[in-house]
């Protein structure tokens, strides 16, 4: 069992670069074969470049090296056409290689910033609003809190006088219960505030929203070297929910099982989303990685605000994410991945079953 665990990603990388040695074993032969006017090692460029969208930026640049090298081997056995030729167009090739090479890795480099730098300004986006909503409970509650404190003292000092002056103490104490009520309303006001807008419902693909979201955290999927399977099932029926919304909860769990296995010491790193309809008609997307997983007791808390094991987590991910989804009309709960891992789910009313 431990064996198989162990030797299923080396399988997995050897059945993914066996492609670019056979393309470059194609290469070679060719450049070899021909006269030394034909330089079909310019062709290794092609190999490099689409090994920059499937490997990592280490075994790009080893299959660069191993390029140039087979330029050169080529060219030591290339025995028909003019030398000097043969000794440009290996030059060129080279050069070729080389730059192809160099920028390629830097447009993957350059992409996979873009991506960190939409995530932290996202992550800043909810600071922000947090710092802003903390802000607005502190002024809106402080005012009727010291009118109270106020009417408070005031009642003492009108109950302390002989006689006690009953009329304005109780004129006091109504203040004191204006203020109060006040006080609820603030904060009546601030839970509308932070439980969002009314979801705009509309019919749409769960497949589409998975798709748009997993192509934005593609570069980052990549960067991490994590094996991504898309499971989603062909003409799902359409839900009934805010698609904006429904991305944002997919961001969240893909951006928690990216970091969960980024944090983990299995060196597996495979994410696996699958789309289907349930025996009830409602649409269920699940989201399932083989990172750190959970803990005992963890579980029951997953949903809860500000609660996190994350150095800089808020810990609010999820939390918003379950509002979203019961606002939506569905429910959203977590699981253990086997052998390792966690799998995050979430079910959503179909067009199909609420039109039935
Ligand atoms: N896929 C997962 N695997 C393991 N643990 C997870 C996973 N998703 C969430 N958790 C746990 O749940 C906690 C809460 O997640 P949540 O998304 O609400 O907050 P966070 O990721 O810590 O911070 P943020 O508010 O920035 O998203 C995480 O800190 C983590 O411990
Ligand atoms: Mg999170």
């Amino acid at each position: 069992m431990k064996l198989k665990r162990t030797d299923w990603p080396r399988l997995q990388s050897l059945m993914l670069i066996a492609p670019f040695l056979l393309a470059m074993a194609v290469i070679f032969v060719m450049d070899t074969i021909t006269d030394y006017a034909i330089a079909a090692a310019v062709f290794y460029t092609t190999v490099i470049l689409v090994a920059t969208r499937l490997l990592s930026a280490r075994a790009v640049v080893v299959l660069a090296c191993s390029c140039v090298l087979l330029t050169l081997v080529s060219f030591a056995f290339t025995r028909s056409g003019v030398y000097e030729v043969g000794l440009v167009n290996t030059a060129i090739s080279i050069v070729a290689i080389g730059v192809t090479t160099y920028l390629a890795l830097r447009l993957v480099a350059a992409e996979a910033t873009a991506y960190e730098t939409r995530e932290r300004l996202l992550r800043i986006a909810r600071v922000t609003s947090l710092g802003e909503l903390t802000a607005s409970i502190a002024h809106e509650i402080n005012q009727p809190l010291t009118a109270i404190v106020t009417s408070a003292g005031a009642c003492t000092r009108w109950l302390a006088q002989q006689p006690p002056s009953l009329d304005n103490a109780r004129r006091a104490i109504d203040r004191i219960v204006q203020e109060a009520n006040r006080s609820s309303e603030v904060i009546a006001r601030i839970r509308g505030f932070t439980s969002g807008k009314e979801p705009q419902r509309s019919a749409f693909d769960l497949n589409d929203a998975i798709g748009e979201i997993v192509s934005l955290a593609r570069s980052q999927i990549d960067h991490h070297e994590i094996a991504l399977t898309l499971d989603l099932q062909p003409s799902l029926p359409e839900v009934l929910a805010d698609k904006v919304q429904i991305e944002q909860v997919v961001g969240n769990l893909l951006l928690n099982a990216i970091e969960a296995m980024t944090t983990s010491t299995n060196k597996v790193r495979q994410l696996r989303i699958v789309s289907s309809t349930t025996d009830n008609g409602a649409v269920r997307c699940s989201i399932a990685d083989s990172g750190v997983g959970f803990h005992q007791g963890e579980v029951d808390h997953l949903f809860d605000a500000f609660w996190t094991t994350k150095a800089d987590g808020i810990g609010l991910g999820l939390t918003i994410s379950r509002s979203i989804i019961e606002a939506n009309g569905g429910r959203i709960w977590a699981e253990a991945n086997q052998p390792s891992g966690a799998v995050l789910l979430f079910e959503l009313p179909s067009v199909k079953r609420d039109t039935e």
